[in-house]
């Protein structure tokens, strides 16, 4: 195995030990943090290239299947901004704002926004487990390919509003979450009305939160 190949192999399988320690465990996060941000810096000028032009096909078919239209979305984890863009795109009257860790991450998914989508995508570096939104901020929150901080989510999440959590490789995805696993804590946070979606070689899981009683 050529050096590059083992330093890839040996960072997918981190991003999947980190996954599996920290979804149960959200508060040993920060130990994990600083060295996640590093990983992700790093891949950052590569990041496209290493994605197939499907990767997100589970993602977009979740939300085709959305009831109505959010007026505002969250892509986090949004990496070099492919979600963000691909939520821009299918609701064309949607804010979106694409949140990251990564400082290098949001730089090249500034630099990759379309014109035709500059006025309505915004990037923003942020930590999902701590999210500098307001309660209810967003009709929408995707997450393709990241570590769900569930009570986060679940915070800035409108009632009625939808969440979306995709992975590109299905379970052989590195940060991948299984579909139960989601819809229990979801479903312990107010979330209901499930769907799962394959595509490619990816999975989703399009979820609805209750409207407030
Ligand atoms: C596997 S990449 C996926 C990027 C993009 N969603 C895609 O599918 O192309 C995971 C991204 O999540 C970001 N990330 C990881 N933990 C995060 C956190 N707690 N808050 C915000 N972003 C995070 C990483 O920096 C990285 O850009």
């Amino acid at each position: 195995m050529r050096h590059s190949e083992l330093v890839a192999s040996l960072g997918r399988r981190f991003a999947r030990f980190t996954t599996d320690v920290v979804v149960p465990r959200p508060g040993l996060w920060r130990v994990f943090r600083p060295v996640i941000r590093r990983q992700f810096d790093g891949l950052a000028p590569v990041w496209n290239d290493m994605r197939s032009a499907d990767a997100l096909a589970a993602y977009e078919a979740a939300l085709a299947a959305l009831p109505e239209a959010p007026a505002r979305a969250l892509d986090l984890g949004t990496g070099t901004g492919l979600g963000a863009f691909t939520i821009a795109r299918r609701f064309p009257q949607a804010d979106v704002v694409g949140a990251d860790l990564s400082e290098r991450m949001i730089a090249e998914a500034r630099r990759l926004t379309p014109a035709d989508l500059a006025s309505r995508v915004r990037f923003e570096v942020a930590d999902a487990s701590r999210l500098p939104f307001d309660d209810h901020a967003f009709e929408l929150v995707g997450l393709a390919n990241m570590i769900p901080f569930f009570d986060e989510l679940a915070r800035v999440v409108a009632p009625g509003g939808h969440v979306v959590i995709g992975f590109s490789g299905g379970a052989a995805t590195p940060i991948y979450v299984p579909p139960e696993r989601l819809k229990d804590e979801l479903g312990r946070r107010g979330f209901a009305d499930f769907a799962d979606f394959a595509a490619g070689a990816g999975t989703a899981l399009l979820a609805r939160k209750r409207d407030r009683a």
